[in-house]
């Protein structure tokens, strides 16, 4: 972000005072940083902490005659490189996306040509609200860009979606976002994650341990790289990415099908769910019950349809399409993996070994090796976002060589 003006709005919730530590992220990271701080903001986080890091008097007043002597809002408005609102409340979301424009910032955020990005954060009740996810499509709509938020404990002692990234990776995805060669840019990526489920009965199912983590981890990833990224989930309990297109299904037939009608335009095509390998032929119409003694019960499995290999075979002939497996295996890792992308007719494959119990299903850490038919390439150990960033690149790569 070397030599970037940023202009960092920040607005009154409780993670405001995460914003001093925010602003020492982007300057360390070389960019210039005005701070404008909404008028709730001053309840959370001290002018003179945010004038020390930024090195710039903050500006919170449309109306302060000698600040906009100096350089007035639409001057600010056209200096920015980029506007970023961190924490963005439910309020400003509301205004945002109203075009409201009742004070200096949300003025800023109408005048300026630059891309403007949000860290919103709030309890979860509020981000949750159908008022802020209209709120929140219609300033996607516009061209904002969200991150996050995260899940977890909140302030307000609740738990769920609603607290703000933290700063490092605001931080981090800002400087993708700014790079000048997003590698995806304007590509349609669809991506598959997380498990499926394979009905026995109308309670029961089959299914896997697939968090959906590094799946949703490259739809972000993607999105960062400037990709329009559909999204297609089996059940998790992670967030989707703001402005992925999500498309939840359950078994692996509903997943074929949906990645059917998203591939039809799709620059890439990347698969990381856990697909079940086998169903039950004939799920029972009524709950199964105990017939009581030593009986047993036999499930009669058949075969699902291999996703990413029936697409990858039926777009061939014209293909335009980059197909991108992932595959876990637990023994001679790589060698499957190699013969398992010339069996499928993949153009990469990213493999990681879940026979290891620190890493892979579940964890926030992954260690992947990229193939295709360039080479080989270790990644990790990271953290499945980074990780992610680096395939993106990957996937970049080879389309501009394709
Ligand atoms: C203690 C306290 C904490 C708050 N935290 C948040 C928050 O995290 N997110 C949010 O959207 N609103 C929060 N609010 C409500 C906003 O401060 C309020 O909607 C305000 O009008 C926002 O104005 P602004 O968007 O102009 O800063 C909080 C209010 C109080 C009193």
């Amino acid at each position: 972000m070397n030599g970037k003006n940023i202009v960092l709005g920040i607005t009154g919730g409780i993670a405001a005072y995460k914003a001093p530590a925010l602003v020492r992220e982007l300057t360390a990271a070389g960019a210039d940083v005005q701070v404008v701080t909404s008028r709730g903001a001053g309840h959370f986080v001290g002018k003179a902490a945010l004038q020390a890091v930024s090195g710039r008097p903050v500006r919170d007043d449309l109306w302060d005659e000698a600040a906009e002597a100096a350089m007035g809002h639409i001057e600010l408005a056209r200096w920015a490189d980029i506007v970023l609102v961190a924490p963005a409340t439910a309020n400003f979301m509301a205004n945002a996306a109203a075009g409201s424009t009742g004070d200096l910032l949300t003025t800023i955020v109408l005048a300026t040509e630059a891309p403007v990005v949000l860290a919103p954060a709030m309890n979860q009740q509020m981000w949750q609200h159908p008022a802020t996810q209209r709120n929140l499509e219609t300033l996607i709509s516009d061209g904002v860009t969200v991150l996050g938020p995260a899940s977890g404990e909140q302030a307000c002692g609740e738990n769920g979606p609603g607290r703000m990234l933290q700063p490092e990776e605001i931080a981090q995805a800002l400087a993708n976002l700014t790079s000048a060669d997003r590698a995806l840019a304007n590509r349609h990526v669809v991506i598959t994650a997380g498990p499926t489920v394979e009905a026995i009965d109308p309670v029961r199912f089959l299914s896997n341990h697939s968090s959906g983590k590094q799946g949703y981890a490259l739809a972000q990833a993607c999105i960062e790289a400037g990709a329009r990224v559909t999204l297609i989930s089996g059940p998790v309990t992670v967030t989707a990415p703001s402005g992925a297109n999500l498309v939840s299904v359950t078994s692996a037939q509903s997943m074929l099908e949906a990645a059917q009608r998203a591939i039809t335009d799709a620059d890439v095509f990347i698969g990381v769910a856990a697909v079940a390998d086998y169903r039950v032929d004939t799920p029972a119409s009524q709950k199964l019950k105990r017939s009581g003694g030593d009986s047993t019960l036999t499930l009669s499995l058949v075969e699902n349809p291999d996703i990413i290999a029936t697409l990858a075979k039926t777009t061939s002939a014209e293909r335009t399409t980059l197909f991108v497996g992932f595959a876990a295996e637990t023994n001679d890792v790589l060698k499957h993996a190699r013969e398992k992308r010339i069996r499928k007719g993949l153009d990469m494959i990213v493999v990681n070994d879940v026979g290891r119990s620190d890493i892979g299903f579940g964890s926030d850490i992954n260690v992947v090796t990229v193939i295709d038919d360039a080479g080989e390439v270790n990644l990790g150990p990271d953290d499945k976002l980074n990780l992610s960033r680096e395939i993106a690149r990957l996937i970049g790569t080879k389309l501009g060589s394709a």
